[in-house]
């Protein structure tokens, strides 16, 4: 018997992740130990307090009801957290919508904002589910490309004044994923200005907003003046944390939108588990110093990485935030996918092609620092001695 996939199921693309997977394991099972370096799962735990107040509410009995929806205090915690970090008031009661993962929200946002061939602008390279829950929901993508001559930021004059006004939002994300690039406040305001002008909503991603590096900040959309008219962003306590595997985040930002959303969510989920939403208040509510130690340990991969393919004469770039270095190929290869499928075969360091984020990433790959200091200084050891054999 064969079941056919729906049309909305059949259009989203799994060549590229299904054809690592592939020569991942054939790799494997010829010996070579794979240092994986394509996904952006970190790789440490949460901090001891955070694990120690899941661990104490996973025991107690009765926590194990439906949550339906945030916890108030929960609602509060990212208001008090949000306030402190990036001086954005937040009323805790209508301003904030709970997530299981900010992956969620992005995956669901789209069905409940757009109908049938309504524009969506996305950032290409960009994140994987933008483009996807876009497709998922029957609505059109527009990419907006983004380009090393305007430091990888959209450039909004770029598209048709009648491609704007059929836009119904926007995704932007900064620091973003695969480019890190941290974005200035100049563009947030063009960016305000732009939403108001032709009526969209803009969805900024911040998952990434305290992996930032050299003693530099990013900024919340919504500390922008008239944010809250036409912004909504989303966070998570996926890579700030270290939660990832708990999954926990939330939308804050322009109410309405906030509310079409959790509306959605109320016919998809019951809530997350009690116990995880209790570790994420205290992890939103701790002194943020403890993040720090975290930022210094992510310095110190990028700079062990960096080094080790700068040696190679592989001049990549040295990244300000996230986890990710975004890496052109080697000229001698013709795409992103041969390049990233021949470093495996030969060296067993796993990286992401850079179509996989899009059109525009073609030409490069991004480089994960989810591995130890240790294993990225073998993997750049690795990868130089590769390089110079080509
Ligand atoms: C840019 C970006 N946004 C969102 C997510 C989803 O994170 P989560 O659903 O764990 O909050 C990720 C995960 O890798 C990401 O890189």
């Amino acid at each position: 018997m064969s079941f056919d996939p729906s049309d909305r199921i059949a259009s989203l693309p799994t060549g590229i992740f299904a054809e690592l997977a592939a020569k991942k394991r054939a790799v494997a099972e010829r010996g070579l130990a794979l240092i994986d370096l394509s996904v952006g799962s970190p790789d440490l735990p949460p901090a001891p307090f955070i694990r120690q107040v899941l661990a104490e509410a996973v025991l107690d009995g009765s926590k194990y009801e439906y949550t339906l929806s945030a916890i108030p205090s929960f609602a509060e915690a990212v208001a008090s957290f949000y306030q402190r970090r990036y001086a954005v008031s937040i009323d805790p009661s209508r301003e904030v919508v709970q997530l299981m993962g900010s992956q969620d929200g992005l995956a669901h946002l789209a069905l409940a904002l757009i109908n049938p061939g309504d524009i969506v602008l996305v950032p290409d390279p960009g994140y994987p589910i933008y483009a996807a829950s876009v497709q998922i929901a029957g609505g059109q993508l527009v990419p907006m490309p983004l380009r090393p001559e305007h430091g990888f930021l959209p450039q909004f004059d770029a598209i048709p004044v009648d491609v704007a006004e059929r836009a119904k939002f926007m995704v932007l994300n900064f620091p973003g994923n695969p480019i890190a690039t941290i974005a200035p406040a100049a563009f947030f305001e063009q960016a305000i200005a732009f939403a108001k002008r032709h009526h969209i909503l803009i969805v900024h991603d911040f998952a990434y907003s305290e992996l930032v590096f050299d003693g530099l900040r990013a900024t919340s959309i919504l500390a922008y003046p008239g944010a809250t008219d036409v912004a909504i962003e989303f966070n998570s306590l996926s890579k700030t944390f270290n939660m990832a595997g708990c999954r926990i985040g939330y939308a804050v930002g322009n109410r309405q939108a906030l509310n079409l959303l959790q509306l959605l969510k109320s016919h998809i989920d019951y809530g997350v588990f009690r116990p995880i939403q209790e570790a994420a208040i205290a992890a939103l509510m701790a002194d943020p110093s403890h993040l720090e130690e975290q930022v210094h340990t992510y310095e110190r991969r990028r700079d062990t990485l960096v080094a080790g393919l700068r040696n190679a004469d592989w001049q990549v770039p040295t990244v300000h935030a996230t986890m990710f270095i975004w890496a052109m190929i080697p000229s001698r290869f013709e795409s992103s996918r041969t390049f990233a499928l021949d470093l495996l075969e030969s060296t067993g360091v796993v990286v992401t092609p850079g179509d996989a984020f899009g059109q525009e990433g073609e030409g490069y790959v991004r480089i994960a620092l989810v591995q130890s200091e240790d294993l990225l200084a073998e993997a750049g050891q690795r990868m130089a001695a590769y390089l110079q054999r080509l």
